[in-house]
């Protein structure tokens, strides 16, 4: 008899990074107490059941690119209803982006936005700050922040979502930042963008007088990827010269993945993500479709197959949202001038169902699914109970009917931005419940997390 338990997922299959296994999934408290073979330990009558059987129990997502929005953009997000939005669709620890007012980058500034998380997150939480001033770096990181992060792009003509602070393409300044960030053991995430090269292509659009979402997109996909991968080669380079870990978002070329690749190859210390809008919309039909709504970033189907292989070879080592939630009115002005629009497509909710439809279409094997979501990012962020179904980690859990479907739609959508790009689509499978850290946070279609049972999830050092 195991002490302590008080609930078991029982009769389902789970799925980790090692494959499926029927298996129980005995919880005490917030914590994994065992799991083994079905019903082969016995438990006391007061233990409560629940029963799984036709279901997969699933890691819960840890997702480390969020834009929850608070404070300073409430209008289009919070940290409660973005929260909600994570619970529902199977995410159960986020790491907010600094792009916020105040700009998060110094200790006082962190140490406020902490306590919104703490009366305000449904789920588990960590925050990446900008590392500019380099005296905050240390300091942050005895708050406990699990990485920090850089845009590599200043925004022109509007003031969001880069406002001022949050981009820097100075290679000077992201050489001091890499070396400041190097002793806290933390990694880098960076946005990687050649601001320079991004310059002039814009400037002949506009020259034409083009500044349609198809021109926008065309942009920046221009010359096969060179404004990423320009970018990506001088970070591996700084990342190689200071040793300091590097996390790159947003991989959406075959050049940023081979040079990934070949970084590694010496001892680089690096990962990379890839974002739900390069998997599951961006396609040239999507943008014409949708413009500015799925705009940042068109992905060329040539891109798109790499990015598939590379997530599955393990080249890129985990999906997150980058959930950028903007209103449906800063959306509409970019059919006329996507340069004035806010660029970015909310995904928090539809992300780990689109990636499990993919996964029983065959693109993708359960257990790697359960590396992407969960084992990967726990790892590389040095998250010590996070993201794996093992004895003695949180009871972060997702259950998934793989015999009933769910149907994309506005009318579901728990961001408070209430629209999503998916609207109408239909994937196979359905998010049935959520855990964390042993306790419910979403039960069939309801929400029932309480703000402020989420927690800071800590980095090990
Ligand atoms: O398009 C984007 N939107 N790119 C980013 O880097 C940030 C994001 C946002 O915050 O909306
Ligand atoms: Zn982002």
């Amino acid at each position: 008899m195991i002490g302590g338990v008080d609930r078991v997922i029982a009769g389902g299959t789970v799925i980790t990074g090692a494959g499926p296994e029927e298996a129980d999934v005995l919880i005490a408290g917030e914590r994994i107490a065992a799991v083994a073979a079905p019903g082969v330990l016995e438990l006391p009558e007061a233990v409560e059941r629940i029963d799984a059987r036709d279901k997969w129990v699933l890691p819960g997502m840890v997702d480390v690119h969020v834009h929850l929005r608070e404070p300073g953009y409430v209008h289009k997000e919070d940290i409660s209803t973005c929260t909600q939005a994570a619970a529902a669709g199977g995410v159960t620890t986020v790491f907010g982006m600094p792009n916020l007012n105040p700009v998060t980058k110094t200790r006082p500034i962190l140490d406020e936005l902490f306590d919104l998380y703490d009366a305000k997150s449904v789920v588990d939480w960590n925050h990446n700050p900008v590392p500019s001033e380099l005296d905050q770096v240390a300091p942050m990181a005895e708050a406990g922040v699990a990485a920090y992060k850089i845009y590599m792009v200043v925004d022109t003509g509007r003031d969001y979502p880069h406002p001022s602070g949050t981009g820097i393409h100075d290679h000077g300044h992201l050489l001091r930042m890499f070396e400041a960030i190097g002793p806290t053991g933390r990694p880098f995430m960076v946005h990687p963008h050649d601001q320079a090269i991004m310059d002039v292509i814009e400037q002949t659009h506009w020259d034409r007088g083009d500044r349609s979402p198809a021109a926008y997109a065309q942009t920046l996909a221009t010359h096969n990827g060179l404004i990423w991968d320009s970018a990506i080669a001088v970070l591996l380079q700084m990342a190689e010269a200071t040793g300091t870990k590097l996390h790159i978002v947003h991989m959406q070329t075959e050049g940023s993945i081979e040079l990934v690749r070949r970084a590694r190859e010496r001892g680089v210390k690096v990962s990379c993500e890839v974002n739900h809008w390069a998997l599951f919309l961006s396609r040239w039909a999507d943008i014409e479709r949708l413009g500015p709504y799925a705009l940042s970033y068109w992905v060329p189907d040539h891109h798109r197959a790499a990015v598939w292989e590379a997530l599955n070879d393990g080249t890129i080592n985990m999906l997150s949202s980058d959930h950028a939630p903007h209103t449906r009115a800063e959306k509409e002005i970019g059919w006329e001038d996507c340069w004035a629009c806010h660029t970015g497509t909310p995904g928090i909710q539809e992300q780990y169902p689109l990636l499990l439809d993919c996964a029983m279409d065959g693109m993708i094997p359960l257990a790697r699914v359960a590396e992407v979501v969960a084992e990967e990012p726990a790892r590389e962020f040095n998250l010590p109970t996070k993201g794996f179904i093992r004895p003695g980690y949180d009871a972060d859990l997702v259950i998934f009917d793989p015999n009933d479907q769910t149907r994309h739609s506005a009318d579901a959508v728990l961001s408070k931005c209430g629209w999503t790009c998916y609207d109408g689509r239909v994937t196979k499978g359905r998010i049935h419940r959520t855990l964390v850290r042993g306790r419910d946070v979403y039960v069939d279609r309801t929400v029932v997390g309480e703000p402020g049972w989420g927690r800071l999830a800590r980095p090990a050092l």
